[in-house]
């Protein structure tokens, strides 16, 4: 099954804005980088990476090399039981569990200006550190723009602002187009989802799919979204950098945000290894429970700042399917873990203690 739009649909100029908006991404020429044979699990794959953010975005000393700039939160996950037939995880069984998570803008650039149309990430630990965890890390998009680590590889490298623009370069955006048609087919449907006003009333989903199993040794491939309970987000300050992450501190200081955790179960046919590609709205969902965050902190050490929110941190009962971008994240965010934590470090530029009442 597959639901990608007619392609005539996308222009150009659609596509380089909605690149824009899946975190400013576009356009160099690495010239001389040599692509490993082997993509991914190999050191030159992942030195390929690193040096593709650090050439794109400079070297953000301490910083994460994609999703550089966040803020960190915590709260807890009341599982109502709902999904423990189709997984024998324990975070499914009733019960609450503690949550360390990470609000963030997609882009390897820490200090940026918040705008509504970058991608808004949001990282979840579930459970007690130290023991067995699930680890997910989401988006706010409807479909994920790549459906190979070489599509983000090459999006990466096109992203780049040519200096005095503003903008990448448009030969480059049409050449990595026309080598990634399922980035303009995803593009297009992206187009047709706007983003919510703010983090706090943003839907973030997995993209990727997962399979769940019970205790029956049952496999059934899912996706999960987290989806708001509130409608609405304050407005951003105009003018302010920070503006999306100092209304999330401010929403915050006015109470607990909550999310329902949706688990959406495939349908035959339904694709399982290619994220650009979405099922349909009609898929069968069960709501597993209900996330609740209760503060937000600068990051700093020992917080959600040093969490790798690797998606393949998973408990027994569940699994990743064969997506190759799983394998790719875990690889590489593993080796952006490894660098940032050795470089010096600088503060966050979201502070909470300078948003105001
Ligand atoms: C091949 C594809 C991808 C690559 C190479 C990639 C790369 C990265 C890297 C290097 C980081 C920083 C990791 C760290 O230092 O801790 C990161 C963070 C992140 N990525 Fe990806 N990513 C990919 C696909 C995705 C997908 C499919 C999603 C969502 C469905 C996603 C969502 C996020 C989020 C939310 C964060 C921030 C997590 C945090 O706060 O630590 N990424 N990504």
């Amino acid at each position: 099954m597959t639901n990608r739009p007619r392609r005539e649909a996308v222009n150009r100029r659609s596509i380089l804005v909605g690149l824009g908006a899946v975190g400013a991404f576009l356009a160099i020429d690495l010239g001389a980088v040599a692509y490993a044979n082997k993509w991914i699990g190999s050191e030159s794959s992942r030195k390929t990476f690193l040096d593709g953010f650090r050439v794109v975005n400079g070297p953000q000393l301490g910083f994460r090399k994609n999703h550089a700039k966040g803020l960190a939160v915590t709260g807890h996950f009341e599982s109502n039981g709902n999904a423990a037939n189709l997984s024998r995880a324990t975070v499914f069984r009733p019960g609450q569990v503690p949550v360390a998570g990470r609000f963030s803008l997609a882009g390897g650039d820490a200090h940026v200006a918040d705008t509504v149309n970058t991608a808004r990430g949001l990282g979840l630990a579930f459970g007690f550190p130290g023991r067995e965890q699930w680890r997910t890390a989401m988006l706010n998009l409807p479909v994920f723009p790549d459906n190979s680590p070489r599509g983000f590889y090459d999006r990466l490298l096109a992203s780049k602002i040519v200096p005095g623009t503003g903008k990448p370069d448009p030969a480059a955006t049409a050449a990595f187009l026309a080598a990634h048609p399922e980035t303009a087919a995803a593009m297009a449907i992206i187009k047709k989802h706007p983003p919510a006003s703010g983090f706090g009333d943003s839907t973030f989903r997995s993209l990727n799919t997962f399979y769940f199993v019970n205790d029956a040794g049952a496999r059934t491939p899912v996706r999960w979204s987290l989806v708001a309970l509130q409608n609405s987000a304050p407005a951003p300050k105009s003018g302010d950098a920070n503006g999306l992450f100092d209304a999330l501190i401010g929403q915050l200081r006015g109470g607990p945000l909550r999310w329902r955790l949706l688990i959406t179960v495939a349908e035959p046919g339904d694709p399982l290894t290619d994220a650009t590609l979405p099922w349909p709205e009609d898929r069968h969902s069960i709501d597993a429970g209900l996330l609740t965050l209760t503060a937000a902190a600068t990051e700093a050490p020992g917080n959600a700042r040093d969490i790798n929110f690797d998606p393949l941190t998973l408990p027994d009962g569940i699994e990743p399917s064969d997506d190759p971008l799983l394998s790719a994240r875990s690889d590489i965010y593993a080796a952006s873990y490894r660098q940032r934590t050795g470089e010096p470090k600088s503060p966050s530029p979201v502070q909470v203690s300078e948003v105001g009442p």
